[in-house]
């Protein structure tokens, strides 16, 4: 459709602040991670050499560690709380201490995929950043099997319902006083409350007054939790690097060993009363008990599983457009509030992908249709209430246009 591809693209441009593009003005005036590798499949679609920059800028702020921070502040905007003053990790541009899931990898192997050939310098150059970033999780965040997360921010599910029982035991009582701006931009009731907001900012206040050192993090942080979504995209991410490694003619054995370890870490994740893979806590083992996009990430990454296959399409089933962030029957749904079930086009997006991998067009096809369905009813908003199609969040969203671009529409 036309008229709805050049809207999206008008998207994209407005939110393009030169060498990155931010998510949406107000709400998110930065660089996001996961945000940023999706607006560069979108701009892939139209302009490739400036998808290229995306991943690039991106790159740029690396830390030694190999790490890839969740935000990247390149301009100072007193319209988003936690600024980079909050976080104090001494960066140049400023950063977050945290990362959030490695889609890079996958998007990047699409983009060659629509350069083949003057794409292969710049990805050249990118592959070192992405191998060390790789192997920054499997060395850190996967010390304990699955990919972890230390942070509810670092899923990019802020407020999924997995990480309920990892927020219960973190003490959000004695953070210093701080204003939200999340609330001014968009309707509180759609946004996370105020007990988790606390208690984001004492996970954070921790990090920082430990030097964000990764060691102490993993060891006396006060969240550690097993992701499902985090272990399926690494995992997904490490076979699109493997194969890029093969056509480049780097080294693969590495990589090889990530994946070998991270496939065989996935039972794990396995709830047997619950029938799902699950979030859990790593501190005390007790489940999540909550079925989430995470879980329903498997087929992203090439995971076989026909119970699971099962699971998700009862909630798909539940709702009328496209797969919910939480099961619709469970009793902590809520349709309109941020990762407690709304329905999100780029999870939508990243679901299909696997599904196509795996040769099932029909669903892969249903659900870029009702994703569609809910860009063309609703417009590019950053997700939408299953049940009734409802947008919701933030207006003229980077990712929902960069999807619009290079799947749904
Ligand atoms: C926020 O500010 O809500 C973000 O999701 C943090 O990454």
């Amino acid at each position: 459709m036309k008229n709805l591809d050049n809207l999206a693209r008008a998207i994209l441009q407005g939110n393009d602040k030169g060498a990155y593009t931010i998510p949406t003005s107000g709400l998110y005036p930065y660089q996001w991670n996961w945000d940023s590798v999706l607006a560069a499949w979108g701009f892939a679609t139209f302009d490739i050499d400036r998808a290229w920059t995306e991943l690039e800028t991106l790159f740029q702020s690396q830390w030694a560690s190999g790490m890839v921070p969740h935000i990247i502040f390149h301009e100072d905007d007193p319209g988003y709380f936690p600024g980079p003053q909050v976080w104090g990790t001494g960066q140049t541009p400023p950063t977050s201490g945290i990362s959030q899931p490695p889609v890079a990898a996958t998007i990047a192997a699409k983009v060659w995929g629509m350069d083949p050939d003057a794409g292969r310098e710049r990805i050249a150059k990118l592959f070192p950043k992405m191998l060390a970033w790789h192997r920054w999780y499997h060395e850190v965040r996967c010390m304990h099997g699955p990919a972890t997360i230390t942070h509810p921010w670092e899923s990019g599910r802020d407020n999924c319902p997995d990480w309920d029982i990892g927020m219960a035991g973190v003490d959000g009582s004695k953070v210093a006083p701080y204003e939200r701006r999340d609330t001014g931009h968009v309707d509180p009731e759609m946004r996370p409350k105020k007990e988790e907001y606390d208690k984001y900012v004492a996970i954070l206040e921790f990090g920082r007054d430990v030097g964000w050192d990764d060691r102490k993090i993993m060891e006396e942080g006060p969240f550690l939790m097993a992701d499902p979504a985090m272990t399926f995209i690494l995992l997904r991410a490490d076979k699109d690097l493997l194969a890029m490694a093969e056509k480049l003619g780097e080294d693969t054995a590495e990589i090889q060993g990530w994946i070998d370890d991270l496939t065989a870490a996935v039972p794990s994740l396995w709830n047997d009363d619950l029938g799902s893979y699950d979030a859990s806590d790593i501190r005390s083992g007790a489940w999540a008990n909550n079925i989430s996009s995470g879980a329903f990430l498997y087929t992203y990454a090439g995971i076989d599983n026909p119970a699971m296959d099962k699971r998700t399409l009862d909630a798909w089933d539940a709702v009328t457009y496209g797969i919910p962030s939480a099961d619709p029957k469970a009793e902590r749904f809520d349709p309109q509030r941020y990762w407690r079930g709304p329905s999100w086009p780029f999870m939508n997006g990243l679901i299909a992908i696997g599904l196509q991998d795996a040769g099932r067009d029909l669903l892969a096809e249903r659900l870029r249709r009702e994703t569609a369905e809910l860009i063309r009813k609703g417009g590019f908003y950053e997700y939408f209430d299953p049940t009734n199609g409802s947008p919701c969040g933030g207006s003229d969203f980077t990712w929902t246009a960069a999807v619009w671009l290079a799947w749904a529409g």
